[in-house]
């Protein structure tokens, strides 16, 4: 169907003047003595085209005046009020109806309403922005790797190891329910891998495979966690961006982080100043000062020991104690992040006995060279670590945590066939959007949540 974005009609001069034809869904429609008015949305932009019916022109209209509606419209394009266009209508076609029963009838939703609708809340302003600036980072998180000579790799998402030995793994099986099986040895044995398998809850540990190699490498792929965490941060399935960096020490991978979190800022700016706007005027009042005071400043490093001291000296009571070794909660990480430094705080050096097995553990013995990125509003967006480069240490740690040597075999050997200094983090993306947006929900920076007890 020959037609013409909205956005290259609102955006380009060329087309002032002449005849066009655009499609897309009625958004709002207004009836008047001798002219009717509609503002349609085709998606490629968040502000909508107004449609001129001159009623003593067209024969039949009313059909294209109800909300939702898609229609495909042809006409002159004409300059309207503040720089922008609308469109004369000469011919409207009916592409497909929506009947009154459409539930997206008023002008604004609460975003719990439209949640029961993933389907059509895409349709709303709020969808459309969101969805539009989580595209724009993902091509900006490509273009900042990339243009580093850093190799895009996909690691597996069917795993048969679980990364973080955390136990969050969502399990992987064809043969489901069945008393068949004496064992969970035998039933695992019968089937289809011939072992226990799982989604994979970070690429990690394929990463460092190939950034053993390729140098400096990064992911951007699905990682799934089975969490019980019914919070507004989490989801079961989120996208996770993981560069792996050779010859890169904790200092050296903290300062790519930053470095990659401003590019990635400074690029949304630049390319959607509308959808930014739009979210400081409805979500966020202040978003954009917010998001301009990040780039102007440089990320807080503190040391985990220092950051126990200044929650054990705060003037606060917090729902969680606070003791040297405790991991901190998410009060506590918002109290540091937004009361004590305004800004991104990169949290260093945690105790040993919190964190990964595969953390390049530190000379005093107690502490990991790991650490998390907090961000106002949002908490945790990135977890870090420059990794055990040591054969004897790692095979240490993992018999500490009891883990199967045998399953690991691939990753030990690393540390033993030219191992290096070596570093990298996971960047939750529906964490980023959800700091870029000002939105404060994870479920509403994602086509379709999967969250505890709900799936669709
Ligand atoms: O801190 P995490 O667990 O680190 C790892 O997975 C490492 N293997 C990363 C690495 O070093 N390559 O997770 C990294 C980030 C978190 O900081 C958070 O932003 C995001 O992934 N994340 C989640 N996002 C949404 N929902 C969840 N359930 C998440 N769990 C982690």
């Amino acid at each position: 169907m020959k037609h013409i974005d909205i956005k290259d009609i609102q955006t380009k001069a060329e087309y002032v003047d002449t005849d066009v034809t655009v499609c897309g869904w009625v958004r709002t429609s207004r009836d008047s003595k001798n002219m009717a008015f509609l503002e349609m949305n085709d998606g490629t932009s968040l502000k909508h085209l107004q449609i001129v019916i001159d009623k003593s022109a067209l024969d039949n209209y009313d059909f294209a005046l109800k909300l939702g509606t898609a229609l495909k419209v042809t006409g002159t394009v004409v300059p309207a009020r503040q720089g922008s266009v609308e469109i004369n209508a000469k011919e409207i076609t009916l592409l497909g109806d929506c009947p009154a029963d459409y539930p997206l009838q008023k002008k604004r939703h609460t975003l719990e309403f439209l949640r029961t609708m993933p389907h059509l809340r895409v349709r709303t302003n709020t969808f459309n922005a969101v969805l539009r600036v989580r595209s724009v980072m993902a091509a900006s998180i490509h273009k900042y790797f990339q243009d580093r000579n850093y190799v895009y790799i996909n690691t597996p998402l069917l795993t048969g190891s679980d990364c973080e030995g955390a136990g969050e793994v969502f399990k992987v099986t064809t043969i489901g329910y069945s008393d068949q099986y004496k064992s969970e040895e035998e039933y695992y044995s019968n089937d289809f891998f011939g072992k226990k398998a799982g989604l994979s809850v970070s690429g990690q540990l394929e990463g460092e495979v190939a950034a053993m190699a390729m140098g400096k490498i990064y992911t951007f792929g699905p990682s799934f966690r089975a969490e019980n965490s019914n919070t507004p941060r989490h989801v079961a399935e989120f996208w996770h961006i993981e560069p792996e960096v050779a010859f890169a020490e904790l200092d050296d991978i903290i300062e790519i982080a930053e470095d990659m979190i401003k590019y990635i800022v400074r690029d949304v700016m630049e390319k959607c100043p509308q959808e930014l706007a739009f979210f400081n005027q409805h979500f966020e009042k202040g978003l954009i000062d917010k998001l301009q005071h990040l780039l102007d400043s440089e990320f807080e490093i503190l040391d985990y020991t220092k950051a126990i001291e200044i929650l054990k000296d705060a003037k606060k009571e917090f729902v969680y104690p606070v003791e040297w070794g405790c991991d901190l909660q998410t009060e506590h990480e918002r109290y540091i992040t937004e009361e004590v430094f305004n800004k991104p705080v990169f949290i260093t050096n945690y105790p040993k006995d919190i964190k990964s097995f595969y953390m390049k553990q530190n000379p005093d013995g107690k502490t990991v060279a790991a650490t998390d990125l907090l961000v106002p509003g949002v908490g945790e967006i990135i977890g870090c670590s420059e990794r055990e480069a040591d054969y004897d240490k790692l095979v240490e740690a993992m018999k500490a945590r009891n883990m199967n040597m045998d399953e690991y075999a691939d990753y030990l050997e690393l540390r033993k066939f030219g191992s290096v200094p070596h570093s990298g983090f996971g960047l939750g993306f529906e964490r980023i959007i959800m700091y870029v947006t000002g939105m404060s929900n994870i479920r509403d920076v994602i086509l379709y949540p999967r969250t505890v007890g709900s799936i669709r």
